[in-house]
């Protein structure tokens, strides 16, 4: 039997939202935690990316890096239990960056020279994979300190799913580039700092510095040889929060949409949870067009019409009305086409998904979800 949302939501202590971009990782995992709030359970919210309006109705708009609770009031408003809260928290990439490098780096003297070093303030918020490892370092530690029952993590609008278990690798490949090598190398020579590099290099240099002055390949280099220093403190962390993801108490919710795109990204991420020997616990499928369509025939839609009162009153030829008959059955039957691309991808996903794991199909909202009301109004689909 699938198992439904809402037990895996009270059962795992951690759930991890992951799919790609403009699916609505975001929106299913604030619908969640509110969720998992009203149902009693001390929920964090770890998101990244929350639109402008969702964040303020969730009461994060001036707070960026810290968590925040949201208003009891709102959270208990018609909910099944009075005993939930619901904490949030918008991560900010850089700082949590930061804060893990703080953590790795020998001293605090380090620490100071890595993050006022000025190549630092311009890589570290577009080093591959850094949002990606800087979310999951969050997560261990809060995961760690033990405040909360459940905590829900949204993950970065990455272009590819992927991305996201690949992040540590990619930081690690990042820093190891041999450009990256070489400038490292260049580093911790006493005052013959660029003798190393020989000939045709301290040629390179002079041309270069030149254009960059020394001083930026002195940072460069500086800071290459700091962030080496660290880097094992990271791969180890990385190594231990991969091994958190796999405890029994952590879910992954594939969040897709029926978007070709979105799906072949569902599956393949799919795979890649299931070969890693990550909790999969289900899919949600969100933003269904027209999720039942309705068979009907040209004759069907104009007995229909000839016995609406207000057609009736029109006083239509029997012409203008086959007429117009068939220019619904035309527009009916292009809902329809959509309705079954939608379905075709559905299906696609629930042949993969196996016989235990949650499947939830969520219907396209006529107004994007940006308010507590409408977090709710999510909530049945979600947990249905
Ligand atoms: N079921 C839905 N119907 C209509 N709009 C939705 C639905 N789910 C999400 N949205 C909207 O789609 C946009 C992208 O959603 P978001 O959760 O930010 O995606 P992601 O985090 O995966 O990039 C947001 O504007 C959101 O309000
Ligand atoms: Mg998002």
């Amino acid at each position: 039997m699938p198992s439904r949302l809402v037990d895996v939501l009270l059962e795992r202590r951690i759930l991890v939202c992951v799919g790609s971009g403009g699916v609505g990782k975001t929106t299913t995992a604030a619908t969640l935690a509110l969720a998992a709030a009203r149902r009693g359970k001390k929920t964090l919210v770890l998101t990244i990316d929350p639109a402008r309006r969702l964040a303020n109705s969730l009461g994060l708009s001036s707070l960026g890096h810290a968590v925040q609770e949201v208003d009891r009031a709102l959270v208990h408003h018609h909910a099944p239990s009075k005993s939930g809260e619901l904490h949030a928290m918008m991560l900010d990439q850089k700082q949590a960056f930061d804060e893990v490098v703080a953590r790795h780096a020998k001293d605090p003297e380090a620490v100071k020279r890595i993050l006022a070093n000025p190549v630092y303030a311009q890589i570290s918020g577009s080093l591959a994979g850094a949002q990606e490892y800087a979310a999951m370092a969050k997560l261990h530690d809060f995961d760690r300190a033990g405040a909360y029952d459940l905590i829900i993590v949204d993950t970065p609008p990455t272009a590819h799913a992927l991305d996201f278990l690949d992040a540590p690798r990619k930081l690690s490949e990042a820093i190891d580039s041999p450009a990256i090598e070489w400038f490292r190398k260049l580093q911790g020579q006493g005052g013959s700092r660029w003798s190393i590099v020989g000939k045709t290099g301290s040629f390179v240099i002079k041309r270069l510095s030149k254009f960059v002055g020394t001083k930026f390949l002195d940072d460069l280099s500086v800071f290459f040889t700091e962030f080496n220093d660290i880097l094992g403190g990271f791969k180890q962390r990385a190594e231990e929060t991969f091994a958190l993801l796999r405890q029994p108490r952590v879910g992954f919710l594939l969040v897709a949409s029926p978007e070709p795109m979105a799906v072949r990204e569902a599956l393949a991420f799919h795979d890649r949870l299931v070969s890693a020997g990550m909790p999969f616990v289900g899919f949600v499928v969100n933003k269904i067009y027209n999720p039942r369509p309705v068979q009907t025939s040209v004759a069907q839609l104009e007995t229909a019409l000839a016995a609406q009162p207000q057609i009736v009153s029109l006083g239509l030829s029997g012409t203008t009305r086959t007429m117009a008959a068939q220019a619904l059955f035309n527009a009916h039957g292009e809902l329809e086409t959509l309705a079954a691309a939608d379905a075709t991808a559905i299906a696609k996903l629930r042949a993969v998904a196996g016989p235990t794991a949650a499947f939830v199909e969520v219907p396209l909202q006529r107004d994007d979800v940006h308010d507590v009301e409408r977090l709710v109004a999510l909530e049945k689909f979600l947990l249905a």
